[in-house]
Formats: structure tokens, C-alpha cells, sequence
């Protein structure tokens, strides 16, 4: 224990009655999202009840580093006092209002602020939800942009190997996350699949990059399909759900200039990587490239609340113009679309990010998470691969690092360390055998080294060498 946690030990905790009612309720009524609720109910169970920082604390007084930022959301850490201010002066206000037919001032301020943020001319934005949501609408978009522009032969989508875009069926269709989505297939509309390229860096040094292969399959299915197709969709920089999986840099431009070449559209999933998560605030940036459509989420609110925006080119919005009889109207919406609360945080997070990307502590931090990610595992008799990049890590696991063996699935090493990292006051996620790091963008240097140095106890503890 450290200062920091010394300081939260014992805060906000429940009764132990309080404690064993909410495991009673979680057992008989919760259907966890990912989670084989076999394996889950005998498993140790543990329920967060509050977060200070990149701190959480269970509902017995334990506290835990958030190794996966709430699900890759996090960026101030929790409680933080100004995105507290901030959500509750909207409070105050109004906690809800439609989007549709009326506007309200925390969502007009966020539009004009996220075109601000993007490349010139991606100046429109269709708030949702979700993730999920903000890559059905670039899609739907897409399509329909097409029938009303005269094409409506362009239906197809060509996607990247290993993509995740979500679990609603549309993002489904496009991704390609193997066994996840495997069963959905015959629900699914057909997607092409260009090859990954691949590229292995950590600690801001590249140490192996190939991206033709890629390029050039992205380039046969264009030249034989473009007429046919409506887009290509990208996780740009990282693949995070396939395992943060990296693109060389220049590979987004080059897949950029290809849709460009060949008169298709180019979305950008930058659910992940967005809002400081690669150190920067919008990775299509960083590469100089203006896509078509630009899916936010997940960092937006710094992991407050659910909120997702689909930013659009302008002359993509205008070809939707016209009389209502035209039927030219782009009909989707969901209830709580650029819900004002939301808004505000998403706001204030911005605020708060452009200082610390401008300022450089986030660059110090990432440079410092990469450090100690290379002094700890690059030699590690357990890890065969690491990849990294800004503040997403993954660790492959492996009997030895020198053999192409892997673990078998059913020993279920990943989850065995990662449940092993609570006993060491961590949480993390695996990927199968690997392990993905992924911490709040606000962790000091000292807690990005407890991080690092608490996972690796976790996993000598269940892989001893
Ligand atoms: C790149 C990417 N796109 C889309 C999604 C789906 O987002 P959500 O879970 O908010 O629907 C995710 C979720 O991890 C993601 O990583």
C-alpha cells in the first residue's frame, strides 16, 4: 500500500451484510456482458463500490489499482472533482432533454467542440449512445448516402482482419472478432475482410513493421469491388479488442489515400483510441487524415457516462438535404442521444485533456508506462510478444517465450492472473492468454510503476519460472 491508498483503505465501505446482499442479488438476477456465467459464479465476487483516482474500492474496504480504466474509459480518474462540478452544475439544470426536433446548450457547445477537435470539414456530428451505435450510423449513413447520390449499387463494406466495432449487428457484420460473433453469421449482411498488417513496438520504438501485404489486399479488393462498395471501416493506430494489435505509422494515410483512389468511403472507429488514450486526442490526426465519418465514444465523458457521437462530412450531410417528401431524412435516433449530462462531462473532459496533451504530462506518462512495460517484461520468461503504444498494452502469455506452444484454453491462464492481481490490490481484463493493460490516463509515474510491478507479481505468482 501506498500513500494513496492508505489514505481511501476503508472508504465507502458497506456493511458486511450490505456486502453479501448485493453478491445474493448479483448471483440470482445479473447476466454478466462477455462472461461464460458458469465459470463466473465460482469465481471470487467482488463488487466496486467507489473510485478516487485511479483507485477503486470494493464494497469490503479492498482497494485496487483500475488496470482497465472501467473498460478502457477512464482518462481524469473517478471522482474527479471538476467533472464533478461540471455534471452537477448540468445537474442544476436539466438531466435530460430530446434531440429530437429540439436542440439544448451543452450539446449545441459539444458539436461545435468535437468539429473544432477534428480534421477541417468533418464539421457535423449525430450524437448516440454507445460505441456500437456511432458504427451503425457511419454505416447506415454511408449506405444511404449512396442511394441518394444515384448509387445504390454501392452497398458492400470492407473491414480490416480482426476488427471489433461492437455487438449490435451491423458492427458485427463488419468486425471480425472470430468465435465472439461467429454464431450471428447467418443474421449478418456480408463484409469483405482486407489483411492486418503487422507491427510490433513498445516503449516508442518500433521493432518489427510490415504493412504491403496489407496494403496490398486492401488494394485487390478495392480494385476488383470499388463499384460495388459503399466504405472501409478501421480501427486506426491500435486493434484494441483484437488484442492491441498496431498499425506501422502512415499505414491509416496510406489506407486513406487507397479509399480516396478508388471513390469509397473511409470510416474511422476511433472508439478506443481517442481522447488522450494514444496521447493524442484524435489519432486521425496524428496521421494527417480527414476521414468520411469519425465514431467517438468511450473516452468522450472520461468513462462518466454513456455517450457516442458520429462526426460526418459536410457535403456528406448536405446530400441528405431536401423536402420532407423527398424521404431523403436520415431516420435513426435513439432516446437518450447527446443526453445533456453526458455532454457536459464530455465538455469538461475536453477541457481538461487539450491542457494535459498541451502541457506534456501525458506524453511524460505514456513514455514512462512504455519504460517500465520494457524494463519488466521484455525479458520476461512468460511474455512472447509485447505490444504498446500511448496507454494500451498487451502482454501475450506463453509456456516460454522462445516456443510457439501455447497455453491450453481450459487452464484459463489469463483469468487465473488477472484473478491472482486482486489479491495484489489490481484489476485487470485478459484477452484469452493475454493481458491487456489499459490504465486512466491520470496514474502518476509511481502508480503506473505499481501497475506494472503488481501485474508482474501476479503473474509469477501463477506462472512461476
Ligand atoms: C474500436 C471499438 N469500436 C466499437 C466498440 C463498441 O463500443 P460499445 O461497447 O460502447 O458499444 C468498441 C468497444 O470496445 C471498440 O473498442
Amino acid at each position: 500500500m501506498n500513500a494513496t491508498t492508505d489514505a481511501l483503505a476503508g472508504a465507502a465501505v458497506a456493511s458486511d451484510d450490505s456486502a453479501a446482499a448485493t453478491f445474493a442479488a448479483d448471483r440470482a438476477h445479473v447476466w454478466h456482458p462477455f462472461a461464460q456465467m458458469q465459470e463466473y459464479f465460482d469465481q471470487p465476487p467482488l463488487a466496486i463500490a467507489s473510485g478516487h483516482g485511479g483507485w477503486l474500492t470494493d464494497t469490503e474496504g479492498r482497494t485496487y489499482l483500475d488496470g482497465t480504466a472501467s473498460i478502457w474509459t477512464n482518462v481524469h480518474g473517478h471522482n474527479d472533482p471538476d467533472l464533478n462540478a461540471a455534471l452537477q452544475r448540468q445537474l442544476a439544470q436539466i438531466a435530460h432533454s430530446t434531440m429530437l426536433g429540439v436542440t439544448h446548450p451543452v450539446g449545441a457547445e459539444l458539436a461545435a467542440e468535437l468539429a473544432r477537435l477534428a480534421p477541417a470539414g468533418l464539421g457535423r456530428v449525430f450524437f448516440s449512445d454507445n460505441g456500437s451505435n456511432a458504427v451503425e450510423i457511419a454505416l447506415k449513413l454511408s449506405f444511404q448516402y449512396w442511394q441518394l447520390t444515384g448509387r445504390p449499387e454501392k452497398r458492400g463494406v470492407i473491414g480490416m482482419a480482426g476488427a471489433y466495432h461492437g455487438d449490435t449487428f451491423g458492427a458485427m457484420a463488419v468486425g471480425d472478432s472470430g468465435f465472439f460473433h461467429e454464431r450471428f453469421r447467418p443474421w449478418c449482411f456480408p463484409a469483405e475482410h482486407f489483411a492486418a498488417p503487422h507491427c510490433r513496438e513498445w516503449a516508442g520504438e518500433i521493432r518489427a513493421a510490415d504493412s504491403a501485404a496489407s496494403l496490398s489486399s486492401l488494394r485487390a479488393l478495392l480494385t476488383a469491388h470499388a463499384e460495388r462498395t459503399a466504405c472501409v471501416i478501421l480501427e486506426p493506430s491500435v486493434q484494441g479488442a483484437a488484442g492491441m494489435k498496431l498499425q506501422p505509422p502512415g499505414f491509416v494515410r496510406e489506407v486513406a489515400a487507397l479509399c480516396r483512389e478508388h471513390g469509397v468511403h473511409l470510416i474511422l472507429d476511433e472508439v478506443f483510441v481517442a481522447f488522450g488514450r494514444l496521447g493524442s486526442m484524435l489519432a486521425c490526426t496524428e496521421e494527417g487524415v480527414t476521414p468520411d465519418f469519425l465514431c467517438l465514444a468511450k473516452g468522450l465523458t472520461a468513462g462518466y457516462l454513456p455517450l457516442a457521437a458520429t462526426l460526418v462530412r459536410e457535403e456528406i450531410f448536405t446530400a441528405f438535404l431536401g423536402s420532407y417528401e423527398s424521404r431523403r431524412a436520415f431516420f435513426h435516433g435513439h432516446t437518450f442521444t447527446g443526453n445533456p449530462l453526458a455532454a457536459a462531462v464530455a465538455l469538461e473532459n475536453i477541457r481538461k485533456l487539450r491542457a494535459l496533451i498541451a502541457d506534456g504530462p501525458l506524453r511524460a506518462r505514456s513514455a514512462c508506462f512504455g519504460r517500465l512495460i520494457d524494463e519488466t517484461f521484455s525479458a520476461h520468461p512468460r511474455v512472447r510478444e509485447i505490444r504498446q503504444r500511448g496507454f494500451a498494452a498487451a502482454l501475450d502469455l506463453a509456456p516460454s517465450r522462445d516456443s510457439a506452444e501455447n497455453f491450453p484454453v481450459a487452464r484459463r491462464v489469463g483469468l487465473q492472473v488477472c484473478l491472482r492481481a486482486r489479491a495484489h490490490g489490481l484489476l485487470l481484463r485478459p484477452l484469452g492468454d493475454t493481458l491487456l493493460l489499459v490504465p486512466p490516463l491520470c496514474l502518476s509515474e509511481a502508480e503506473l510503476g505499481e501497475l506494472v510491478r503488481r501485474t508482474a507479481r501476479a503473474l509469477d505468482d501463477v506462472l512461476p519460472s
